[in-house]
């Protein structure tokens, strides 16, 4: 099948190259002519495992180009995939006009039928806001081309996106019309081979879905944090509550780690943007406001057991961190909890060296020019003069350190650990005060 995916970003990417893996014809449009310079080099502008790889061959093999301009892009693709950025708008509700201009741009070129997919994570009732925009410049250019429109969430996970969108667990596809779920269901039938795993269901329940799935999850997570804080204070331990409660079936393991906060490009927008939905419909989402409001002070857990150890003036003291990305295996730092924990220790006095083994040229972006954070080669160089150490992200790479060669380097044997990487015990047995989450 021709193919056209707009905005290609982590899900546009992603979503590109896996379906040129699969043998149809991609066109990858940005607006973005530096990412299309990239890409046209041979290179990728994000970190994803197993990515670079799957475009270099499918670029080799003919199926996969990239490209800047909005003609080419609507004239190749019968199907016609967005996946532009629905970020936060002030209010915290979804801004559309990434979503609403790729649309127009269709039907300002459109010359026959395009099946128009939206995969951006968008309101419910902005499926009918895209029909209205196509059918607008249609008309303004006296034609009544027909075209379909469909929802078709992603799941994917950054760190697995190949893998995710490879094999699904679901494929949901919000359509009304028969033309347009056939297609879709031809489209993904090759990734769900073994059985059938496409989910059909109307446009707004498609929509609803997608923030639907990723509210429960940072329900879960902020339910996990909460409960932490009060083993905390308790004497109980998370860890043993976590495994007592994820053996019902009914609860389950999955997401049930509690930490210093979720970040990253959906979880925090997504739960803004349903809250959002539901006040300008008259309902409040009292829970996912609560969910919300645990992760905000969250992310500032780390900084209070800081205060609660050494005091709120931090002059003088200097700090590793490991881990900048919002999570393991990518170099996304949006909502990151590591800016809010290396903006309140700057606050504090403290200088801060930190090591990421992907995501360091990401902060130094976001970071610019600020001296008093600085970047090491390895993990151990971090803490090369530091007084004690902070860890934000579950890289592999944290998980089995050298605590005597820690001790040794560190001026104040401290870490302060918002992932819960270790068993307190082991830590404490060489010589080094602890702070997890929830931990006994
Ligand atoms: N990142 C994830 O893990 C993930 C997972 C599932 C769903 N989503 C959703 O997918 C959407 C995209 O997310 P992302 O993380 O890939 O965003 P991103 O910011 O990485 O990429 C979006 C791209 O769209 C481009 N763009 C904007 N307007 C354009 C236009 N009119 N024409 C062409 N290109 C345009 C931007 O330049 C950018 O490169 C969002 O709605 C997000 O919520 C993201």
């Amino acid at each position: 099948m021709k193919i056209t995916v707009i905005g290609t970003g982590y899900v546009g990417l992603v979503s590109g190259t896996c379906l040129a893996e699969m043998g149809n014809d991609v066109l990858c449009l940005d607006l973005d002519a530096r990412k299309i310079a990239i890409l046209q080099d041979g290179e990728i502008p994000i970190h994803e495992p197993g990515l670079l790889e799957m475009v270099r061959r499918n670029v080799a093999a003919g199926r996969l180009r990239f490209t800047t301009s909005i003609e080419d892009s609507v004239a190749f693709g019968q199907l016609q995939f967005i996946a532009v950025g629905t970020p936060p708008d002030e209010d915290g509700s979804a801004d559309l006009q990434y979503v609403l201009a790729a649309a127009r741009n269709i039907g300002k070129h459109m010359t026959d039928y395009k099946v128009v997919i939206d995969k951006s994570t968008v309101p419910v009732g902005t499926g009918d806001r895209v029909k209205a925009a196509l059918a607008d410049e249609l008309a303004k250019r006296g034609l009544d081309t027909p075209f379909s429109v469909v929802s078709n969430p992603e799941f994917l996970k950054e760190g697995a996106a190949v893998e995710d969108f490879m094999r699904p667990d679901r494929v949901v596809i919000g359509a009304e019309d028969e033309r347009g779920i056939a297609m879709m269901r031809e489209l993904y039938a090759p990734f769900i081979r073994n059985h059938d795993r496409v989910i059909v269901m109307d446009v707004r329940s498609a929509e609803l879905t997608k923030y639907a799935a990723n509210a429960m999850l940072a329900t879960r997570i902020s339910f996990m944090n909460e409960l932490a804080n009060l083993a905390d204070v308790m004497g109980a331990d998370i860890e043993q509550v976590r495994v007592g409660i994820g053996s019902d079936p009914r609860i389950g393991f999955h997401f049930l780690y509690p930490g210093c906060g979720y970040g990253g490009s959906c979880f925090p927008k997504d739960v803004q943007a349903l809250i959002r939905t539901a006040e300008e419909n008259g309902r409040q989402l009292k829970v996912l406001q609560s969910v919300e409001d645990a992760n905000e002070a969250q992310k500032h857990l780390l900084l209070e057991k800081i205060d609660g150890r050494l005091g709120k003036d931090l002059a003088g003291k200097h700090f590793a961190l490991w881990g900048l990305a919002f999570k393991p295996n990518t170099d996304d730092m949006r909502a990151a909890s590591s800016r809010v924990v290396i903006q309140g220790l700057l606050e504090r006095g403290a200088t801060v060296t930190a090591y990421d083994p992907v995501a360091m040229n990401e902060s130094r972006r976001i970071f610019g020019d600020e001296t008093r954070l600085r970047y090491a080669d390895a993990p151990m160089a971090a803490l090369q003069d530091a007084d004690a150490l902070v860890i934000v992200t579950e890289w592999k790479e944290f998980r089995v350190p050298n605590f005597g060669a820690i001790k040794a380097a560190l001026k104040l044997p401290l870490i302060f650990d918002g992932r819960n990487l270790y068993p307190p015990q082991q830590v404490r047995d060489n010589g080094l005060e602890y702070f997890a989450i929830g931990r006994r």
